[in-house]
């Protein structure tokens, strides 16, 4: 299905080669002058320029070719040789009836040849609570996740929990010496108990004082590194005593995550990656791509030419190779950050062997995915642009630094969500919404509310971008808010309600009132929203879209009258225009991951 828009791009493009111009310069845009035009094409004036002719009358011959065209009202030079655009009514009526009939896409479009995207985000890990950082990545790549699905992609959303490495021996030494889980540390092949001998409240208890032992004292740490060791080269009951520590904690994150929104196709770990490890590093060492660095074993990823002044310790400077080599494994041996995600390439090759893998990780690991993708082209576990890191900036407090909470220490997302919800609640009692409502339908729309708000201010806001957290602001019913949207959907969802109570039916869409027109054009417009949000791989293109729908049902609300339509004709167009504004309202507000309330 084509857009409106494009498709008159489409007629506007073949006019200007009939007079010679080349299709690129010949672009349509919505008009800035939306008083005068609904579209323009300002492509005269550099097409001018390039054939030495003049660009109004360029302009001209090519509004006489257009004029003839059905779809348009009227054609209309202005100025040096802008063309303005405006399109008839029943083009409209017939692209907004074509809009409304379609339930399940609302005017977009999917793609041609649809692909294997696999998609990394949130990155939860073991023991460790979630806190603001994993709340955009998972938002974001929430999002991402149904974008790509809903334009046709196969799409899988794997977790990637940090289930390995380091912290689990620390956490093995520290749950050991607490004395709670002897019989885990028997040598042998076990059997070992298949409960858990820890809470999640111990892991996350446990976890900072052992990371903070294992930084002072010395001998921790080497207890820690040799469980580590172990664990990784299958020490039975290690690998008991973990799958306990990853059980108890996916169980708490998956609950987290629902409260969220958010869901996973796969809930693979790190710790995936170990099996193709040896096979790996073994094909780096074979194919040469593995050198001897200073002990340590490395993988150079910069190009010829490819350097940046870097201090040394003397305080001299030298040209170093930039980036920096992807360090494989360190000179005491153990793999790295980036040898698993490295590795982990390889795996996801082997098995899902997706035509692209998008990684929504905050912006300041780009440097590690750069070192990673390049070592994993130059291994061809990869083609080239097969790897996309989606950085993002972070949520900031007032301060304008990541946000902390009033006790300076990282905010848990799950006290987000208990804060978001609290202020949700607050808000509908000022607005005097869902009063009369059951406790739990009530509860139930304070939560809806509540992931609105974080969602769709994360959401506004391009991915690159950082934003200050303002939960007052975010919670507000009234400007670019999540709570406003969920509001404008409720508001049609009771006019629908009542319509269909009075026995109104929808009827054929006629565009005739001004409001009327703005409407079916922001409804057209959704197609080239969802284009560019999956392009971009930037859902603040939806959500931007979203807001844009809204207000502008909003204001024909107010100018139109649906149940006390001046004739049955106009109430049943209206009314269809209605359910058409919903439908698209529900289908943008589901792609960034936010669920709308029946009532408030
Ligand atoms: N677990 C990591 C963290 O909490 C994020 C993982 C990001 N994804 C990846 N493939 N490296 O910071």
């Amino acid at each position: 299905m084509t857009d409106l828009k494009a498709a008159l791009g489409e007629a506007v493009q073949a006019a200007f080669a009939a007079e010679g111009v080349d299709a690129a310069l010949a672009r349509v845009t919505t008009s800035d002058r939306p008083d005068l035009a609904d579209f323009q094409s300002n492509g005269a004036l550099a097409a001018a320029k390039a054939l030495k002719a003049n660009p109004r009358e360029l302009a001209t011959r090519v509004g006489d070719r257009l004029a003839a065209d059905p779809r348009l009202a009227s054609v209309e030079v202005a100025g040096p040789g802008f063309i303005n655009l405006k399109v008839a009514d029943d083009a409209l009526a017939a692209r907004a009836a074509e809009v409304a009939a379609d339930a399940d896409h609302a005017g977009a479009s999917t793609v041609d040849r649809p692909r294997k995207v696999l998609i990394d985000f949130a990155g939860p890990n073991v023991a460790k609570p979630m806190h603001v950082g994993h709340l955009r990545s998972s938002i974001i790549g929430e999002s991402l996740k149904r974008i790509f699905r809903f334009r046709g992609d196969t799409v899988t959303g794997d977790a990637h929990f940090g289930d390995w490495g380091f912290q689990m021996g620390l956490l093995i030494v520290a749950v050991g010496d607490e004395g709670k889980a002897d019989a885990f540390f028997a040598e042998g092949d076990g059997p070992f108990p298949d409960v858990s001998p820890v809470s999640l409240d111990d892991l996350e208890r446990l976890y900072p004082l052992a990371a903070g032992k294992a930084k002072e004292d010395p001998a921790y740490r080497d207890r820690a590194r040799k469980a580590t060791a172990e664990l990784q080269s299958g020490r039975a009951g290690y690998r008991a005593l973990w799958a306990q520590f990853v059980a108890v904690s996916r169980t708490a994150l998956e609950r987290e995550f629902g409260a969220l929104g958010v869901t996973f196709d796969l809930w693979n770990g790190e710790s995936d990656a170990d099996p193709v490890m040896a096979e790996m590093l073994a094909h780096l060492s074979d194919t040469g791509l593995l050198v001897e660095d200073d002990g340590a074993q490395v993988v150079h990823v910069a190009r010829p030419g490819e350097t940046r002044k870097k201090k040394l310790a003397d305080g001299s400077t030298v040209e170093a190779p930039s980036p920096p080599p992807l360090l494989v494994v360190s000179s005491e041996g153990s793999a790295m950050y980036g040898t698993t995600d490295l590795a982990t390439i390889l795996d996801r090759r082997k098995s899902l062997d997706p035509d692209l893998i998008l990684y929504v990780v905050d912006e300041r690991q780009a440097e590690h995915f750069q070192q990673v993708f390049r070592a994993a082209v130059l291994a061809g576990y990869a083609e080239e642009g097969a790897l996309e890191h989606l950085g993002f900036g972070t949520m900031n407090g007032a301060d304008g630094k990541p946000f902390k909470t009033r006790a300076g220490g990282v905010l848990k997302l799950h006290d987000l969500i208990s804060m978001a919800t609290e202020k949700a609640d607050q808000r509908l009692a000022e607005a005097e919404l869902g009063a009369d409502m059951p406790a739990d339908e009530h509860a139930d729309i304070a939560h809806k509310v509540a992931i609105a708000a974080l969602k769709f201010a994360d959401l506004s806001n391009a991915r690159t971008t950082s934003y200050v957290f303002d939960l007052d602001r975010f919670t507000s019913f009234e400007g670019k808010t999540g709570p406003y949207l969920l509001y404008q959907v409720v508001r049609i969802k009771s006019l629908l309600r009542k319509a269909a109570d009075q026995g109104a039916a929808v009827g054929p869409i006629i565009i005739a009132e001004l409001a009327e027109r703005d409407l079916a054009l922001t409804l057209d417009a959704f197609d080239q929203a969802v284009t560019d949000a999956y392009e971009r791989r930037m859902p603040h293109a939806i959500a931007e879209h979203a807001y844009r729908l809204a207000q502008s049902f909003s204001k024909f609300y107010a100018a139109c009258p649906v149940l006390v339509a001046p004739d049955e004709a106009t109430k049943g167009s209206r009314l269809a225009l209605s359910k058409a504004a919903l439908d698209q309202l529900a289908i943008a507000l589901r792609l960034l991951g936010i669920e709308s309330p029946e009532r408030m």
